[in-house]
């Protein structure tokens, strides 16, 4: 059969690494690149990191405003699909690329495989949350990481080709945390000791076009006098210009450009705490041992908030310092991202459903 994955933005490389691998085991793979991530740091790499085939497809799209990008890769996205007409196409995640794909294979009548199904942090201003909901409601085969993510399908009235299949992002850390162990430098070369400094990632829409919020972060991590590494995504580094901060940093701050996953992995995993308003950090601190303090007002990942590893403190300077000074996570540490082999999983599920187990 011929499946066509679609990605374009960097953890979306992260994820379909390993389903890739198992995808073309039995299947005949597609791979399309809208190119919403064009930095050589934030997208090349990961191809030769992961050992990704490259794809077949590099539509080139780029930056844009929201309908900009999703309009000219939905054009694109068209051609190649009526062109290949795969049998299957799968999205990724929650990203413009994710939007893109399903709603281009939707109008072409192909059925479409959502990996990442089912999160939801119910707050619409999120341009992500729009994309999980638009994309879940358009997929034949929803490929949930968690029970919660099913139940938030089923409230929805979406029951039909949802499967809980664990989380893909494990298979992924796994990788990455054994090739750090053996080949990662970043300690050394950032001149850093194991557990003396935290690591700190931000660049969501409502923390970098906020300049109120971006200075909040920025501040509490100055005052807080904590060493931090912070790995500067394009967009937060666009808006550091703008707003007349990148060269009046804290010196605590320790910039460095976006790095492999292999890398970040290293470094979170050795780290004292993690900030960050990504998702899959907060998950990935979490599998590593390490608490996590998110810079947003909700979560997808609501459950390493209930066990106690991951606190909430939005942009707000008051509470990230007291997160920073107090935040203690319990000794409980269970294991709420199930077993590896999503991937297997996922699989397995696509064989069914195409009629090809
Ligand atoms: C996107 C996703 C977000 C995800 C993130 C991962 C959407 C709506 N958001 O956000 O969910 O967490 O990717 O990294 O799809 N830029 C560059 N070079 C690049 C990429 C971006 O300079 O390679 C700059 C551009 O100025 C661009 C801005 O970053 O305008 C935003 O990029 P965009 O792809 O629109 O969204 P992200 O913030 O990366």
């Amino acid at each position: 059969m011929k499946l066509a994955s679609i990605v374009g933005a960097r953890p979306q490389f992260i994820k379909l690494a390993p389903l890739s691998k198992e995808i073309r085991k039995r299947h005949h793979e597609i791979l399309i690149d809208t190119g919403q991530h064009y930095d050589e740091e934030m997208a090349s790499n990961f191809y030769s990191e992961f050992q990704i085939p490259k794809p077949d497809y590099s539509l080139g799209i780029g930056s844009g405003t929201h309908a900009e990008q999703t309009g000219k890769m939905l054009i694109e996205l068209e051609k190649v699909l009526s062109q290949e007409k795969p049998d299957l196409a799968i999205v990724f995640g929650d990203t413009n690329s994710t939007l893109a794909g399903a709603l281009s294979a939707s109008k072409l009548g192909i059925p479409i495989a959502h990996v990442e199904a089912g999160l939801r942090s119910f707050d619409r201003s999120m341009p992500e949350e729009i994309n999980r909901i638009v994309t879940d409601h358009l997929s034949s085969l929803l490929f949930c990481p968690n029970e919660l993510a099913r139940q938030n399908l089923a409230a929805e009235g979406v029951t039909e080709g949802v499967s809980v299949v664990g989380d893909i992002m494990l298979d992924a850390l796994n990788s990455s945390l054994e090739a750090a162990k053996k080949h990662s430098k970043i300690l050394d070369t950032l001149f850093l000791q194991k557990k003396e400094y935290q690591f700190m990632t931000c660049h969501r829409a409502s923390n970098t076009d906020n300049e109120q919020n971006l200075r909040s972060i920025i501040s509490a991590i100055g005052e807080s006098g904590e060493k931090t590494v912070f790995p500067v995504h394009p967009r937060t580094m666009k808006y550091l210009e703008s707003y007349g901060m990148k060269d009046n940093l804290p010196k605590n701050l320790i910039i460095t450009k976006p790095l492999s996953h292999m890398d970040t992995i290293w470094l979170v995993a050795n780290s004292r705490r993690v900030l960050t308003d990504s998702g899959g950090l907060q998950k990935e601190a979490y599998i590593l041992g390490v608490p996590c303090i998110t810079l947003r007002e909700n979560t997808e990942w609501t459950d390493t908030v209930r066990v106690g590893w991951n606190i909430l403190v939005g942009a707000n300077k008051e509470k990230i310092l007291r997160a920073i000074r107090e935040f203690v996570p319990p000794a409980e540490h269970p294991d709420i991202f199930g077993p590896r082999g999503a991937n297997v999983r996922m699989v397995s599920e696509i064989d069914r459903f195409l009629g090809s187990a």
